[in-house]
């Protein structure tokens, strides 16, 4: 009998390891022969730990096993079964195409890997010149998910146009946004995925040497990283002829100390140049001169393992799901007080209050959601009011949000909006790297002037407003230039919770 349960740390957080200890144990004690695979994460978080059994080649799940539950589990007598897990609506209702084998298969077993449609893209690469790839990137309609939406393609392009006798692939592994965890998802669960994709970049834009740059709070994702590269490598996936093409690439973990800002490209790469992570000042662009000032491609973790599947399938079926100019799926990561979280993926188009409401099933609180905030500490407040606004780039931009990395915070009634206002300031003042002064010296000036609001002083929201106008418009990076999104949108959207502060104080 095959039975999984994830080692994702989302799991192992909540007792998947013990729940995995005790279901040894009892098959052993009770001679049941079990055949336990540890898995990536399935993206249903509020089921953790989750414990899938094969029965007649289905897998049926088990949600919020606790160890005294594992002989009712193997008995199929457990009232936490849920039924085939792919039945199970959350499952149902999801695209999955970047993560289409994470939670199916091992992480680092590269048979399974190479059995679920693994190294197609790559082996397809293989037989393409670096123009063709990067036409066929280009032509899926593939954007920045780390959060900008930049046309991979065009990304790439610039970097393939660019002569030069070395070029870099970086993949942005500093994952930090508030509420997200997409690409450590990936980097666990379907590691290959991420290395396939930078082998491919690399043959795109014809560079032969690659790093991810992980933050320092992902232990697990590091090393079982380090441990598929080390598999990738000893099975001619990387090294001088990938594939046996003939054509070298190579790739390596970096592990960053952990600052909000070395997720900025041009911090990342001082950081990773073993200096301090400073913004630099763009142009030039790091696809002209970036990493030791060579061009250098650098994306993040779900742009890139989205790439194989799009190499394997052909542009035309990425390009196919989702609306206007936003193609192909979103990761969404559906967090905060809800009832149902964890990684949904699905085309570009499902509207925020579908997701919210259906998908994750309100709040956890069982109180009216009072507002959401996607896109991470940068992105905006959305009220009730904007919950038709369907999920793509333009459309967010258009209801004053942005996507961002595509995760979503979601807050009940009780959320006091002017506290999260100042909680946005003093997130840009503690995280800024210091170097332009709007953000320097404006979020900290931002903290105190929504404190004189919180005291009564009407006066202080025109300033308030002022602030925001110059670190949006000053600004060297989007740390900076961003907060004003969540500041100026609990302003706009809940005016209510700044006039209280007003009317407690008199
Ligand atoms: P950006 O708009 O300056 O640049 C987007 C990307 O396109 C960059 O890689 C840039 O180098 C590249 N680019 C622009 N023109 C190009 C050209 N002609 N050829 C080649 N490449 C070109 O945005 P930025 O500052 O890189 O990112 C801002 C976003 O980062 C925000 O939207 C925010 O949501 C997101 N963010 C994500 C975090 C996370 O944890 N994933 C953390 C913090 C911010
Ligand atoms: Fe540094 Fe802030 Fe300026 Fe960005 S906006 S360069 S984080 S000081």
């Amino acid at each position: 009998m095959k039975v999984y349960i994830s080692s994702d740390s989302a799991a192992t957080a909540v007792g998947a390891d013990d729940v995995a200890a005790a279901l040894t144990k009892h098959a052993a004690d009770k001679g049941i022969e079990i055949e336990l695979k540890r898995i990536g994460s399935r993206g249903m978080a509020w089921l953790e730990p989750l414990v899938e059994v094969e029965i007649d080649g289905v897998r049926h799940g088990f949600g919020g096993v606790s160890p005294d539950d594992v002989a009712a589990v193997l008995d199929n007598s457990s009232d936490k079964a849920l039924g085939p897990v792919d039945e199970i609506e959350w499952m149902k209702r999801q695209t999955r195409l970047t993560f289409a084998r994470c939670g199916v298969i091992e992480p680092l077993n590269l048979d399974e890997y190479r059995a679920h449609g693994g190294l197609v893209g790559l082996t397809r690469a293989t037989s393409l010149t670096g123009g063709e790839i990067v036409r066929e990137v280009t032509d899926s309609g593939l954007r920045g998910r780390g959060g900008a939406g930049f046309p991979t393609g065009i990304k790439w392009k610039t970097v393939h146009d660019a002569v030069a006798p070395q070029k870099y692939i970086v993949c942005n592994a500093d994952e930090g946004d508030s509420g997200t965890f997409a690409d450590r998802m990936i980097m666990e669960g379907d590691p290959f995925s991420l290395i396939e994709g930078m082998a491919i970049a690399g043959l795109a834009v014809g560079a032969t040497r690659g790093y991810v740059y992980l933050r320092s709070e992902y232990p697990d994702a590091i090393r079982v990283m380090n441990a598929a590269l080390d598999i990738a490598r000893r099975e001619g996936v990387l090294g001088d002829s990938v594939m046996g093409s003939g054509r070298a690439f190579d790739m390596w973990v970096r592990v960053g100390a952990g600052a909000y800002v070395c997720g900025e490209e041009t911090s990342l790469l001082n950081s990773l140049e073993g200096k301090r992570g400073t913004v630099r000042a763009k142009p030039p662009l790091p696809a002209l001169e970036g990493f030791l000032g060579k061009p250098t491609v650098v994306n993040n973790v779900i742009s890139l393992a989205t790439v194989p599947v799009i190499m394997e399938r052909g542009a035309q079926n990425y390009a196919d799901f989702g609306i206007g100019r936003s193609r192909g799926t979103a990761t969404l990561q559906v967090a905060g007080n809800v009832a149902r979280g964890g990684l949904f993926e699905t085309a570009f188009g499902m509207t925020l209050g579908e997701l919210v409401n259906e998908i994750a099933g309100g709040t956890a609180s069982g109180r009216p959601v009072k507002a959401v905030q996607v896109g991470g500490p940068l992105g905006a407040y959305m009220p009730l009011s904007k919950f038709d606004t369907p999920l793509g780039y333009e459309e967010f931009d258009k209801a004053g949000g942005l996507i961002g990395h595509a995760g979503l915070v979601v807050f009940d009634d009780t959320a006091d909006m002017l506290q999260m206002a100042r909680f946005a300031m003093e997130f840009c003042a503690v995280e800024s790297c210091g170097k332009c002064t709007p953000c320097r010296i404006g979020a900290t000036r931002g903290v105190e002037t929504i404190d004189r609001i919180a005291r009564g002083d009407e006066a202080a929201k025109v300033i308030l407003a002022d602030l925001c106008e110059t670190m949006k418009d000053g600004s060297l990076c989007a740390l900076g230039g961003f907060t004003p999104y969540p500041v100026m949108s609990a302003v706009t959207e809940f005016p209510d919770d700044f006039a209280t502060a007003k009317e407690a104080a008199e």
